[in-house]
């Protein structure tokens, strides 16, 4: 996603956040919930987005997401530890579902802060899922912290929360994972058109 407006950012934001209504799933189009349910590359690619970039330190997620997509689709793979990416360029938006909460470590958690605010520059927007506070204590059978909105909130000094919400997302065992979502932008971020 290239340079947008901060007004555009926000619309963006909103249609890219998770939706909690059952809606019709006959079809693909984006109000359909099987379109919701899909990750959000591929509902990127889906609405013609082409500068696009997944980044996991597992070549299998990688491999997974790069066979469902097809070699033709329009994204960076990069087989990465995030911890230790160093960004050679500045991206729009920054989405993380399910990845800051494996950081149990403060220290590990300021690196990946860092790392977020050098991708973003001074102009992006993010969207980080967690584990709510009542969330699961493990995920992938690794121990995670969780959080609220207020907790992620208190972490993003400098972006204005355009948005947060609870979702109690049901795993396909039919476990329920209350995640935290939340989506902010740079504060004085300028309007680009
Ligand atoms: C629970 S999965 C979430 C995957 C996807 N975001 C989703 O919502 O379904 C967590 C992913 O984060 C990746 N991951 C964990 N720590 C990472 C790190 N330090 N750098 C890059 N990827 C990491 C794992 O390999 C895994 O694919």
């Amino acid at each position: 996603m290239g340079e947008i407006s901060h007004h555009r950012k926000v619309h963006v934001l909103h249609a890219l956040f998770p939706q909690s209504a059952p809606l019709d799933d006959s079809t693909e189009s984006s109000d359909s919930i099987t379109y919701w349910r899909k990750p959000l590359v591929d509902r990127l690619v889906a609405r013609g987005y082409t500068d696009l970039a997944v980044l996991d330190v597992s070549s299998t997620a990688l491999e997974i997401a790069r066979r469902r997509l097809g070699d033709a689709a329009p994204v960076h793979w990069l087989h990465e530890d995030l911890l230790s990416w160093q960004p050679e360029r500045r991206y729009a938006l920054w989405h993380d579902r399910a990845v800051f909460h494996f950081l149990t470590d403060a220290a590990e958690r300021a690196k990946y802060l860092t790392i977020m605010r050098q991708t973003l520059g001074d102009s992006g927007a993010l969207i980080i899922a967690t584990f709510a506070s009542d969330g699961p204590e493990r995920c992938s059978g690794l121990p995670v912290a969780r959080y609220d909105a207020v907790d992620l909130e208190r972490l993003l000094d400098g972006f204005t929360v355009v948005e947060s919400s609870r979702e109690e997302h049901v795993t396909p065992g039919g476990t329920v994972q209350p995640f935290t979502w939340i989506a902010a932008t740079r504060e004085g971020a300028q309007a680009s058109s």
